[in-house]
C-alpha cells in the first residue's frame, strides 16, 4: 500500500524506469496508476546491477520515477557507494526525475558490505527522493504490516491522504511494535547476518556444483538468482524438453519437490530465484535434490538467444 500511494503521483503515460530483474510488484503498481514501466535489463557480469550508461539511455522527458532496490529482491545484489554515486550523478542531470528507493533489506548485508541509500550518497537529490523501508525483513515482522517512507513534504502529505482513505490499516499495536524494533537493541543483527551468510555460501556452493547451473554470490538480502542457461534444451526423464526457466522450476517442483520462482516472473531469464531464509538442514536437502534433478537431465544444453 505504501508503494501504491507514491504511484498515485503518476499521470497517465508517465514513465517509470524499473531495473530488471525486479521485485514482481513494481510493474503492476505502475500499470495500476496508468504509468508506463520502462525496463532496463541488468547483466550477470555486473551482478545484475543497473549501469549508469543504461540509466542515462532509459531517461526521457516523460520519465517521472526511477525505482532502485538495494539489496535486491530477487538477486540479493546491493550497490556500493561508488556504484550508487554513478547512478545519482546521472539523476542529478535530470531534475524532472524522482527516485524511489526500496531499502527493505538494508540490514541484511554480508562480508562487511556497507549499505548506502541515494539521498545519503547525493544530498542534491534529497528533495526528489522517496526512501521506503519496513520492518518485515530486518526485524522478521512481516505479519505486522508496517512500512514507512521519508521524502518531499508535498509527496508525503499526498501519500497520507491516500493512505487515510484506503484500507491499509497500520494498527496502533503494529506501529508501537515497529517503533520498539527500530529504537531497540540492534545487536542481534550481526549474529543473524553471520548465519544468513553461512546459508548463502552453502547454497551458492551447492548450486555451482549442480550440472548446468551457475550462481553469483550476492551482497545481501536472502535470495540468490542462479542462471539455468546450462539446462535449457535438455530433457527430463519423462521426455519433456526444458525450454524456459519456467519449465525448469516446474521440473524441480514436480520431480524434486523443491519450490523456486522462475526468472520470467522477475523480468530476466533464464534464471530462477531461491530464498535461503530457512534452516541449513532444509537448504542442504533442497540443494542436493536440485543437484540430483540436474544430473538426471539428458541431452545437450542449447545456447539461449
Ligand atoms: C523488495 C521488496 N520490497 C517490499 C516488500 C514488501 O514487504 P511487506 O509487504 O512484507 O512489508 C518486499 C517483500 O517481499 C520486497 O521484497
Amino acid at each position: 500500500m505504501l508503494y501504491n500511494a507514491f504511484m498515485a503521483s503518476l499521470n497517465p503515460g508517465d514513465e517509470v524506469v524499473i531495473p530488471a530483474p525486479y521485485w514482481v510488484s513494481y510493474p503492476d503498481m505502475v500499470l495500476l496508476a496508468e504509468g508506463v514501466p520502462v525496463f532496463v535489463e541488468g547483466r550477470e557480469e555486473h551482478n545484475f546491477k543497473l549501469q549508469a550508461a543504461d540509466l542515462e539511455k532509459a531517461i526521457t522527458p516523460k520519465t517521472k520515477w526511477v525505482i532502485l532496490n538495494s539489496p535486491s529482491n530477487p538477486t540479493g545484489a546491493a550497490y556500493s557507494w561508488d556504484e550508487m554515486k554513478a547512478l545519482t550523478d546521472v539523476l542529478v542531470k535530470h531534475p524532472h526525475v524522482y527516485v524511489m528507493t526500496d531499502d527493505m533489506y538494508e540490514h541484511l548485508v554480508y562480508d562487511g558490505f556497507k549499505f548506502c541509500t541515494p539521498a545519503e550518497v547525493e544530498p542534491k537529490l534529497f528533495d526528489r527522493t522517496l526512501t521506503c523501508n519496513g520492518v518485515s525483513k530486518s526485524y522478521a515482522m512481516t505479519g505486522w504490516r508496517i512500512g514507512y517512507a521519508g521524502g518531499p513534504k508535498d509527496l508525503i502529505k499526498a501519500m497520507g491522504v491516500i493512505q487515510s482513505q484506503s484500507t491499509s490499516n497500520p494498527s496502533s499495536v503494529s506501529q508501537e511494535a515497529a517503533v520498539v524494533a527500530l529504537n531497540g537493541d540492534q545487536s542481534f543483527l550481526a549474529p543473524r547476518n553471520d548465519s544468513f551468510k553461512q546459508r548463502r555460501d552453502l547454497v551458492v556452493g551447492m548450486l555451482n556444483d549442480a550440472d548446468g547451473l551457475s550462481c553469483l554470490t550476492p551482497e545481501g538480502a536472502f535470495y540468490v538468482y542462479p542462471s539455468c542457461e546450462g539446462v535449457i534444451g535438455k530433457q527430463t526423464p519423462d521426455g519433456k524438453t526444458i525450454e524456459t526457466d519456467s519449465d525448469f522450476v516446474t521440473y524441480l517442483l514436480e520431480g524434486a519437490g523443491v519450490a523456486c520462482v522462475q526468472g520470467e516472473a522477475f523480468g530476466l531469464s533464464p534464471y530462477f530465484r531461491i530464498s535461503y531464509a530457512t534452516s541449513e538442514a532444509v537448504l542442504k536437502d533442497a540443494c542436493s535434490r536440485i543437484q540430483k534433478a540436474c544430473a538426471t537431465l539428458q541431452g545437450e544444453a542449447r545456447k539461449v538467444a
